[in-house]
């Protein structure tokens, strides 16, 4: 599916960029030109983005500290 009809650009073209490591929608329009004419396509590759970047898999660590956190215990010395 083409993304941005001003730079010919589809979503696997998007992917790939992701892939490839671009991580934000500035990477993207500095390598593919997207959302840099009409910027109508800039919703749909924030979408693209959001949907196809990689999770952060945090230490278990981290995620108790996060868990303590949220629960309004704050940080536990180690
Ligand atoms: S559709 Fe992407 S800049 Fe116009």
């Amino acid at each position: 599916m083409i993304v941005c009809v001003c730079h010919n650009v589809s979503d696997s073209r998007i992917r790939r960029s992701i892939d490839a490591g671009a991580e934000s929608f500035a990477d993207l329009r500095q390598e593919l030109q997207i959302g840099s004419t009409c910027g109508k396509c800039a919703g749909c590759a924030r979408q693209i983005l959001r949907e196809h970047q990689p999770a952060i898999i945090l230490s278990p660590g981290v995620q108790r500290l996060l868990n303590g956190l949220q629960l309004g215990q704050g940080a536990v010395a180690a």
